[in-house]
């Protein structure tokens, strides 16, 4: 029988120092850096003094405990408490967190490094996740929760590394891999529509389990190297509802947010989409995002039978497509998240040579940072230079949109990330 404690109990949360951890004690996250500490489960009962050894020796300095779940600490030891259910906070006491070294700004390089080993745990757990819904056994939300956080993390050190390496995906991954780049989509969307920190992890959530409902489709569709015939599109379409009853029975509540993106990410404006035909504002804004994000890093994803589309291509696409299948004004937010020319797209400047979007700038949409490669000129390859078009006289400006093919050029990623 499927249980629902993950979201139904009331859970009493508390931040304390290492050298204040016992055994009994039951931990619910290490704080700092995911990718450093030594587990990868992050919610247990510390019962192995090996484990506290581990953990006293790891770096880390400070875990969240759950005191309904195990021993408690006297309240002087714990820096920080809140109460949650049902996955909200109730009530918070005790010092409202800092940006820490977690938090800060990081260079896109830097961020590169960090992103990769968050995306590459994240993947691994999605898939874990997966394979419990496909058994019919409890979804870990504590490990959806502790990736929404490392993800969340990353997007404000950096709001493009993450987003633009999680595009990148084996044929083998995709299901997984896409989960979690259509969270980190959210919630980049959501802070730029200014929802407060609860709202962007909901929405970081409402991503991550946005197609539970492909755990329990036949895997030769799901996985088929080529389109899908319309039997097998009918039964694809089965994919949101069946996502929703198995939240349902995971205990996550019927009126949530991502309930409510499991339902509803393949609805559309004009109502043309499924499952339940919705017309304009019938769709929440929440699944409007949702719809938004699923759409991008699907056209953007490469697929076995057929080549993810170049970032700015998709963009320009989807411009079109606005107001028949999304919502406007969501649309233009997005567009301001990941930019007109977001980062790896191949763009050709008025001097006339060919480029590669690394990062976007402070400063214009129109105006990221690029790293030439080839003279269409001298039809040849050039050294590689960064340059931030929108520096201050900078003369140089980007003329069109390319497509990688039409240049032979199938490594677009190592141009823009610098290796393979
Ligand atoms: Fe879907
Ligand atoms: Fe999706």
């Amino acid at each position: 029988m499927v249980s629902s404690q993950h979201w139904g109990e009331r859970k009493l949360l508390k931040k304390i120092r290492v050298e204040d951890l016992r055994l009994g004690m039951y931990i619910t996250e290490f704080c700092g850096s995911w990718v450093e500490h030594p587990f990868w489960r992050t919610r247990f009962l510390l019962s192995n003094p090996k484990d506290l050894k581990s953990i006293l020796n790891s770096g880390i300095e400070e875990v969240w405990i759950d005191s309904s779940r195990g021993d408690d600490v006297s309240s002087a030891a714990a820096s920080e408490s809140m109460e949650l259910f049902q996955g909200r906070v109730e009530s918070r006491v005790g010092k409202v967190a800092v940006a820490g070294d977690h938090l800060q700004s990081s260079t896109m390089e830097d961020e590169l490094v960090q992103a990769r080993k968050i995306l590459h745990l994240s993947k691994n757990a999605m898939a874990e996740m997966f394979s419990d819904a496909r058994m019919g056994n409890t979804v870990d939300m504590g490990v959806a929760c502790n990736i929404v956080e490392q993800i969340s993390n990353s997007i404000v050190r950096n709001p493009c590394a993450l987003i633009s390496l999680s595009r990148l995906k084996q044929a083998d991954e995709y299901t997984y891999m896409h989960s979690v780049a259509v969270a980190a989509l959210m919630m980049a969307l959501a802070r730029e529509l200014k929802f407060d920190e609860v709202g962007v992890k909901e929405a970081g959530i409402a991503g991550l389990m946005h197609d539970l409902g492909k755990a329990v489709m036949p895997l030769d569709i799901l996985n088929k190297p080529g389109k899908l015939t319309e039997h097998e599109f009918g039964i694809m379409k089965a994919h949101p509802g069946q996502g929703g009853e198995m939240l349902l029975s995971q205990g996550i509540p019927a009126d949530s947010v991502t309930m409510d993106v499991c339902l509803h990410h393949h609805e559309k404006m004009d109502g043309s989409g499924y499952p339940h035909g919705l017309i304009g504002d019938q769709i929440s804004t929440l699944a409007k995002m949702g719809a938004i994000c699923d759409v991008y890093d699907a056209i953007t994803s490469d697929r076995p039978y057929k080549d993810g589309w170049d970032p700015a291509v998709s963009i320009q696409k989807m411009m079109s497509w606005s107001g028949s299948h999304f919502d406007p004004v969501v649309f233009q937010s997005f567009v301001k998240t990941v930019g007109i020319y977001p980062v790896g797209s191949l763009v050709r400047l008025s001097s006339g040579k060919l480029a590669i979007v690394i990062e976007q700038s402070e400063g214009s949409l129109l105006r990221p940072i690029v790293r030439m490669f080839y003279s269409v000129n001298r039809a040849r390859k050039i050294s590689p230079v960064v340059m931030d078009l929108s520096r201050p006289g900078c003369d140089e400006s980007i003329v069109q949109r390319e497509n990688p093919k039409d240049w032979g050029l199938s490594d677009v990623h190592v141009l823009c990330f610098g290796e393979e």
